[in-house]
């Protein structure tokens, strides 16, 4: 039994309902249903909208199965309901799964304040992969000393299609989460630049370096073997390839920085959110505050392109004339 359950059951919320929510929402509740130590319903929090047809899109996700805006065509099972109230949503859950953009994060947790069992547990989605299909992928886990709750969480989320593991550093998994985003709006610049795999691949490598040092740069705790979970280089490879802040990026360099990231974003991704520059943006104001700028000319370069002050090329061309990472810390 789930520390904390209620009446001896674990009631799961995922509060957040967009693209990689609603795949949780899938996952999670194709478990409740199998698991005795899991409420079969799983309440889903909908930031509510009216859909061009002029219906709420909590109703037809509840009509439907289906969250017809951000994963059509995906049934979520029949022990998902969405609701639209918030406080309603979190009232009775002793298990909170947070996956909302990052943005909305302060807002909804000001909100929840006073309104959660005082024994819940929570965890943060920082990641998602194009799972909805049933094909094989994995997830990180991330916890600090107690291993049977991790363990409760993977088994939440465990499928044979999604094989997660728990491992004990929550803060170079959140970073890793985070700062593969600014890396692949670099990819996405080299890739509208076509410049090739192999420069595609040498961006990636020194991303991963930086990656690597700000997280431990930042916390000294965090474990060189993070880097090497799914969280780490796999997430990277994979937002690199094919993730939506690679394809914004893209079409933002073949514009040739003309269009803003804003305006694609709206345009090419139907209300998803784009974290990569937003996120390069909270990057650099964490390394302008530290005098470490020029320790990372990547998240740098990248924040520079995304607000104009540099054009695209300047992703392949910071190394010339900024000092390399390694000879100034030790990884
Ligand atoms: N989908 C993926 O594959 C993926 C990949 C990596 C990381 N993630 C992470 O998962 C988290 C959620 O992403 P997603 O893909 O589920 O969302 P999404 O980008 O598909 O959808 C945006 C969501 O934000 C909601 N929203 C819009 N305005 C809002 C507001 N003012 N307040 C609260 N919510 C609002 C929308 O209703 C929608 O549910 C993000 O932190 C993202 O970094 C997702």
């Amino acid at each position: 039994m789930a520390p904390g359950a209620v009446s001896g059951k674990s009631k799961v919320t995922i509060v957040g309902s967009g693209n990689w929510g609603s795949v949780a929402a899938k996952l999670i509740a194709s478990n409740t249903i199998k698991l005795h130590s899991f409420h079969d319903q799983v309440r889903m929090w909908v930031f509510e909208e009216t859909l061009p047809s002029g219906e709420k899109l909590s109703d037809v996700i509840n009509r439907t199965n289906e969250n017809v805006k951000y994963l059509p065509g995906i049934k979520l099972g029949k022990n998902v309901i969405a609701d639209p109230d918030l406080e309603n949503a979190v009232k009775d859950a002793n298990m909170l799964v947070f996956v909302t953009p990052h943005q909305f994060m302060d807002g909804i947790c000001k909100k929840l304040v006073g309104k959660v069992n005082k024994d819940v547990e929570a965890i943060s989605l920082i990641k998602g992969m194009e799972i909805a299909l049933e094909q094989l992928s994995e997830a990180t886990v991330g916890y600090r000393e107690n291993k049977d709750i991790a363990e409760n969480w993977v088994q939440l989320f465990t499928t044979p299609y999604f094989i997660v593991t728990a491992v004990q550093d929550v803060e170079g998994i959140e970073l890793c989460g985070t700062l593969k985003n600014v890396v692949a709006i670099a990819a996405g610049l080299v890739d509208g630049l076509e410049m090739g795999n192999n420069t595609k691949a040498a961006i990636m490598r020194i991303g991963l370096k930086e990656m690597k040092a700000l997280s431990k740069l930042l916390f000294s705790s965090v474990k060189d073997s993070t880097f090497f979970e799914s969280c780490g280089v796999a997430d990277l490879i994979t937002t690199c390839l094919g993730g939506r802040n690679r394809k914004v990026a893209e079409a933002f360099a073949k514009s040739g920085g003309k269009r803003s990231f804003d305006d694609l974003e709206a345009e090419m991704l139907q209300g998803q959110k784009l974290q990569g520059v937003l996120t390069a943006r909270e990057v650099y104001e964490v390394l302008s505050y530290r005098g470490w700028l020029e320790l990372f000319p990547l998240f740098a370069t990248v924040h520079e392109i995304s607000i104009g002050h540099l054009p695209p090329l300047a992703i392949v061309k910071y190394s010339e004339y900024k000092p390399r990472l390694s000879l100034v810390c030790k990884l």
